[in-house]
């Protein structure tokens, strides 16, 4: 086995990886150094197609699952022995970046390629998986790919979710497995035998510190809120405003009230309002809906549930004149990663004598949800100024090539212990 894992990461081309990056990060690029590639979208298409392309031409079988998620498949000597897992996802926030994401999934790729470039076959087989709508940017919730594929949420529950321009998801999935059929399908679930998930850091800790590589050791919960009020449209200069029911008059004073509800001196709580919709949306008319989102994370469960379950009666308490619907549309509570894949993976950046820490993730990921079903982990490499869901997105090919060895040494380590 000492030689093997030498053999793997000779093969490893991070010119190659670098390139492939980069040429996913054309699709969908929007002001030069960002990417809007929604999920289920002609770019997230393209995407999965050169993905499929690289795939095969490295030897991998390719599949599809009723949920979207794409599938590269490494066939290890034991062909029936569940497999490692590795991968993340490839839709990106609006103004996102070209590493957040996609750079898990062409890390497993590349060690897919140098796997096949060096003629190595693991005892498990490996697989890469590419999961539908982790971002939720189109489609709220995110994570409906890992979810469905875990049974945390049944996949026609997200059927009738509805984007901006009205299309609903299960429109958006079925027109995506039909341009896809020429995919062999494969049932939605499985019982790997572990995950390994690798993503840029999205924060400025490893950076700060020097390091190469965040040995991740659990994910922060996340709650997601929809808040709907609903008052009257009205005449901007002959309604009294005494008269008036004023939907974004009462979304300040709720989000006022959330603001004290969740303020935490420590700064730990993280409370996100980031997308406000008016209606009717004109300067001279007094606004009838306001519908605006609630983004609440905490490492303690008990916190986030506590904060969380308050956050119906605070707004209810604070608006004036408008009817309030609260809904939960997203319930991550925090995980804890397994110590087994924990330790592998400071094995393998040991092993590569990459510095690291073992940290928390403050975003979520579909690891999240994976680690229901099997022992999982995830790698961090730094990402510059710790910038993310930001097109200034960027890590190096340094860093980058640093973490795909150590993932390569992950999951050659767990295939054949
Ligand atoms: O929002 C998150 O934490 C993830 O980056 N989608
Ligand atoms: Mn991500
Ligand atoms: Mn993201």
């Amino acid at each position: 086995m000492s030689d093997l894992p030498n053999r793997l990461v000779g093969a490893i081309d991070s010119d190659r990886h670098w390139g492939q990056l980069m040429r996913m990060g054309a699709i969908g690029s929007v002001e030069q150094t960002g990417v809007d590639r929604p999920c289920l979208s002609p770019g997230d298409r393209e995407a999965r197609r050169l993905l499929i392309g690289w795939a095969e031409a490295a030897g991998a079988t390719v599949s599809v699952d009723g949920a979207g998620n794409l599938w590269l498949r490494h066939e290890g000597t034991q062909p029936d022995a569940a497999a490692v897992l590795t991968g993340s996802h490839m839709d990106t926030q609006p103004r996102g970046g070209r590493f957040d994401g996609i750079w898990g999934v062409m890390a497993g790729l590349e060690v897919l390629s140098a796997l096949h470039a060096s003629n190595l076959r693991t005892a498990r087989p490996i697989e890469v998986v590419a999961w539908t709508n982790e971002e939720g940017a189109r489609f709220t919730p995110g994570c409906m790919g890992s979810m469905a594929w875990s049974g945390d949420t049944p996949l026609d529950r997200f059927a009738s979710v509805r984007d901006e321009a009205g299309i609903s998801f299960g429109d958006a999935l079925a027109e995506q497995l039909a341009l896809e059929s020429d995919l062999p399908r494969r049932a939605l679930g499985g019982r790997p035998h572990c995950y390994v998930e690798a993503h840029i850091e999205q924060g400025p800790l490893l950076e700060a510190a020097g390091q190469q590589i965040g040995v991740v050791t659990a994910i922060q919960g996340s709650r997601w809120f929809t808040v709907t009020l609903d008052g009257a449209s009205a005449h901007a200069g002959t309604a009294p405003v005494s008269m008036r029911r004023d939907a974004v008059q009462d979304a300040v004073r709720a989000i006022t009230a959330l603001n004290h509800l969740t303020h935490d001196p420590d700064d730990i709580l993280r409370f996100t309002v980031g997308r406000i919709v008016v209606s009717p949306n004109s300067s001279n008319s007094v606004a009838g809906r306001v519908t605006f989102t609630i983004d609440l994370r905490h490492p303690d469960a008990a916190t986030l549930t506590a904060r969380g379950d308050a956050i119906a009666d605070t707004v209810r308490a604070a608006v004036t004149s408008t009817a309030a619907t609260v809904t939960e549309v997203f319930h991550a509570m925090p995980i804890d990663f397994d110590a087994t894949v924990i330790d592998a993976v400071e094995q393998a950046a040991v092993a590569d004598g990459a510095s690291y820490r073992r940290m928390p993730s403050g975003a979520f990921h579909d690891a999240q949800f994976v680690a229901g079903i099997c022992p999982s982990g995830m790698l961090f490499v730094p990402c510059r100024d710790g910038i993310s869901h930001n097109v200034a997105e960027y890590a190096s090919p340094e860093h980058l090539a640093t973490g795909t060895r150590v993932l390569a040494r992950t999951l050659l380590a767990l295939a054949n212990g």
